[in-house]
């Protein structure tokens, strides 16, 4: 059986007061519009066509990166002075058929872009009832405390669905349903396909409603029925960022939930962020303040936290991250990072290997075992197994003009205030004396040392003080103002 999907997305939503269409804002590290169209695409559609409109362009180069798949419809919208066009979601609806072409038999299922929090098998339900029971038309309502704003659901005594009437078309008494229109609504196409060039804009509104669909299939003798969904906030749309803040919250809340029921310990839920394409493992435990982002991956046993942003990042079994912000990074098996550390991308550390406090690492591929404790720069590196780098070592992969690479072998230790003027060599089991400035090659099994021979001055102390007292006698023959007695005190 066919199953066409449409995605109304021609709405601005002026109320977000931003320079991005209001589809294109994000929560969870989604857009809404990409948050729909994943639950959407778990349905198992034959095609899919999103409704755009105001900045449609903005749109569709997003659509066509994320869900290449989906093809777009282009409805036009009114301009400030410009000439006033058509609107409505019948009329998107019959925007977004005539881009096909032709509409097979089978199912349409539209639905609104702005649902984030909408899942995939609550509209495969939806869909499937609508198809065993063989309707016209499907309504998906949910039962909602403040109905305002929504169409009512108005039902005949045999619980069928008599009418959907809008908030500017109610009668006081229909304005008391709690039964509301979600949106999302299923066809027979072969009766859409005849309903649609039957809706007038002859209402409140002046729009042309796909809500008047209902009354079309009614008049011809059709049933319509509603099925209610139990988790009303799936179809919650967002209008405001006030919404969009909320639904985010409630949208991390489900996340949380779900990785804490396949088996990671999250110890204040509440301060936890975890995006919708995070990929945990059990027995990973986050401490408070986390936020792991984009396409972060932990393996077993890891810890994560207190207070670290981690975004993009792969992070071993059994390591653990304290206090850190890192970004395309990679993290081996029992590594420890942190406190204070600041992964850029393209670091790499290798197993049990450790990136401590105050240390800051980009494009550097720290090897097994390997080690950078305290208070470092390591850009554009490679760290060979075993080594340890010393405190406070720069490496210095800039010469204003270019990068360039520095190789520490295996095995090496490096003394502490070092720097290393790439691009430059480090042997295997090589070492470094404090305060070296390597900018020439070290031989493998090589101690670098380029500080001043230092020398030793005997007797300095004493000498200094000697030098100081006489200064001071001076000073007091000399100089009658710093005297010990003052002359206008009472003086002979
Ligand atoms: C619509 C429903 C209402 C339901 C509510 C749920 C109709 C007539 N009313 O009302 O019963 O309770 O949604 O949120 O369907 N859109 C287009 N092109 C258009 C008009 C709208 O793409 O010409 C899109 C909008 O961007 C939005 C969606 O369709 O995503 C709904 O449109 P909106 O104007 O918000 O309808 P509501 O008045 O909220
Ligand atoms: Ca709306």
């Amino acid at each position: 059986m066919s199953l066409t999907v449409i995605v109304l997305a021609a709405g601005g939503g002026t109320r977000m007061k931003s320079k991005t269409v209001k589809v294109l804002h994000r929560i969870g590290g989604r857009t809404l519009l990409d948050h729909v169209l994943h639950a959407v695409h778990e349905v198992g559609p034959t095609r899919v066509v999103t409704v755009v409109g105001t900045q449609g362009e903005q749109v569709a180069a997003h659509v066509s990166k994320t869900y290449p798949d989906t093809s777009l419809a282009h409805q036009p919208v009114s301009t400030p002075g410009g000439p006033s066009v058509a609107y409505g979601t019948a009329y998107a609806v019959r925007v977004a058929i005539e881009s096909l072409g032709t509409l097979e038999d089978g199912t349409v299922l539209v639905v609104t872009a702005d649902t984030p929090l909408l899942q995939g098998a609550a509209l495969k339900a939806f869909a499937a009832e609508h198809d065993a029971a063989q309707r016209a038309v499907s309504v998906l309502s949910g039962i909602v405390a403040d109905p305002f704003g929504y169409g009512r659901i108005v039902r005949d005594a045999d619980g069928d669905v008599e009418a959907i009437v809008e908030e500017k078309d109610a009668t006081p008494e229909q304005r008391e349903i709690a039964e509301i229109n979600s949106g999302i609504l299923a066809f027979d196409a072969a009766f859409l396909r005849e309903a649609l060039p039957r809706i007038g804009n002859d209402n409140a509104k002046g729009e042309y409603y796909l809500t008047d669909a209902v009354q079309v299939a009614r008049d011809a003798g059709l049933t319509v029925g509603a099925h209610v969904i139990d988790d009303v906030m799936q179809t919650e749309g967002v209008n405001d960022r006030a919404q969009l803040a909320a639904l985010g919250r409630e949208l991390n809340r489900r996340i949380v939930d779900r990785w804490m029921r396949e088996g990671v310990t999250v110890m204040d839920p509440a301060t936890t962020w975890i995006e919708a394409d995070v990929v945990l493992s059990p027995d990973v435990t986050i401490l408070p303040g986390t936020q792991l982002l984009g396409a972060t991956v932990v393996g077993e046993d890891a810890v994560i936290g207190p207070d670290t942003t981690l975004k993009d990042c792969e992070i071993g079994p059994g390591a653990r991250v304290v206090r850190t912000h890192g970004e395309l990074a990679v993290i081996g098996p029992d590594a420890t990072v942190g406190p204070f550390s600041y992964l850029r991308p393209g670091t790499q550390l290798g197993a049990r290997g450790k990136i401590g406090t105050f240390v800051e690492t980009k494009n550097a591929v720290i090897a097994d075992d390997a080690k950078v404790p305290h208070l470092s720069y390591v850009g554009d590196a490679d760290i060979g197994e075993g080594t340890n780098i010393g405190a406070g070592t720069i490496f210095a992969n800039y010469d204003g003009v270019k990068k360039h690479r520095t190789t520490v072998g295996k095995g090496a230790r490096t003394g502490s205030n070092n720097t290393f003027v790439a691009p430059v060599r480090i042997g295997d089991q090589a070492m470094t004396g404090g305060g070296t400035v390597v900018r020439k090659d070290v031989p493998d099994g090589a101690l670098a040392v380029s500080a001043a021979t230092q020398r030793n001055l005997e007797g300095h102390a004493e000498r200094r003080a000697a030098k100081l007292e006489r200064e001071q006698v001076t000073r007091e023959t000399t100089d009658p103002g710093l005297g010990p007695t003052d002359p206008g005190a009472g003086g002979s």
